[in-house]
């Protein structure tokens, strides 16, 4: 029998407990290995999928009215940091910041992001964090005041519970003085659908890349050609919601599993959440926020909101 590699300990725990459930789910945070990360990039510019275009374009236009809520001396704190494309609109506009804390969890991605980053802003201390936002994060008291930042409608990942601990453990962050977090808003289906299931077969790639990552990092023998990719709105929980369907009867090796598929059965792979500007406000106060700003393009396809503490 051949010897098993398990190079992701963490991901085989992970996937027996989420794979043995009666509604199979892996956490969408899988996603982002080398390959994921990079074709997630190549997502943010397919033209069915708006919310990066639109997101930079609200952040170009009102780059001086967010910085106004940064404080001078301030420390500015990045969740699922990515490649910092946004990030560079607004550090151009602020030269007083103490550091830029990008906190992402592939390792990998932080560490070129912010070598990049040092050599386009040589005088800003960076300071990167590989760590998951979906854990509570813990900075320390360091004299300094805070702005969180967390663009994209990641938030958008967890669940309501999810989404309001997050929100409340960034209100306890020491020092801070708001949090700018980007959300995706409720449109008519198609658009939304559509930007999960493009024409190129990017976000299909994307998902099923999960698969790959399996078989690449815990010895899975996941056959890619037996699943497919689906996305759907689910309109009752306001949420895109991506699965991957087996195309067959099948049994996959897991580790010391075998873990049984039947034909049609999915792995619910990903929540996108949207929100509206009442929902999200609501959710905000109840996690000792105040909305200060609510910025949007013309069409109200996305959102960037400024919280301040309450
Ligand atoms: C990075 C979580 C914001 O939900 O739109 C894109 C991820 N998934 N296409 C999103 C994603 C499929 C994206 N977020």
């Amino acid at each position: 029998m051949d010897a098993l590699v398990i190079r992701n300990p963490e991901l085989l725990a992970d996937a027996l407990r989420g794979l043995s459930q009666p509604r199979k789910f892996m956490e969408p945070k899988w996603f982002y290995d080398t390959e994921g990360s990079a074709l997630f990039e190549r997502i943010t510019d397919l033209p069915e999928y708006y919310p990066t275009r639109t997101e930079t374009a609200i952040l170009t236009a009102a780059a001086d009215r967010l910085a106004a809520h940064v404080p001078e001396g301030a420390e500015l704190v990045e969740l699922g940091s990515g490649a910092s494309v946004k990030t560079r609109l607004l550090l151009d506009r602020l030269d007083g910041l103490s550091a830029y804390v990008p906190v992402d969890i592939s390792a990998a991605f932080l560490k070129e992001t912010a070598r990049r980053l040092s050599q386009s802003y040589p005088a800003l201390p960076i300071r990167p964090v590989v760590a998951d936002f979906t854990r509570p994060l813990r900075l320390e008291d360091a004299g300094h005041s805070r702005v969180g930042f967390f663009p994209g409608s990641t938030l958008g990942n967890l669940d309501p519970a999810g989404a309001r601990a997050l929100l409340q453990g960034v209100r306890d962050w020491p020092g801070v003085r708001a949090f700018i977090v980007g959300i995706d808003l409720i449109k008519d289906e198609e658009t939304l659908v559509r930007a999960y299931d493009d024409s190129a077969g990017v976000t299909a790639a994307f998902n099923l890349n999960l698969l790959h990552r399996m078989n690449r990092e815990i010895g899975a023998d996941f056959d890619t050609d037996r699943f497919a990719h689906r996305a759907i709105w689910n309109a009752g929980k306001a949420r895109i919601e991506m699965h991957l369907e087996s195309l067959a009867d099948q049994s996959v090796r897991i580790g010391p599993r075998d873990i049984r598929f039947a034909k049609g059965e999915t792995i619910h792979t990903e929540n996108s959440h949207k929100f509206s500007e009442e929902s999200f406000s609501t959710q905000a106060e109840q996690s000792g926020w105040t909305l200060a700003e609510f910025l949007t393009d013309a069409d109200r396809l996305f959102g960037v909101a400024v919280l301040e503490p309450s």
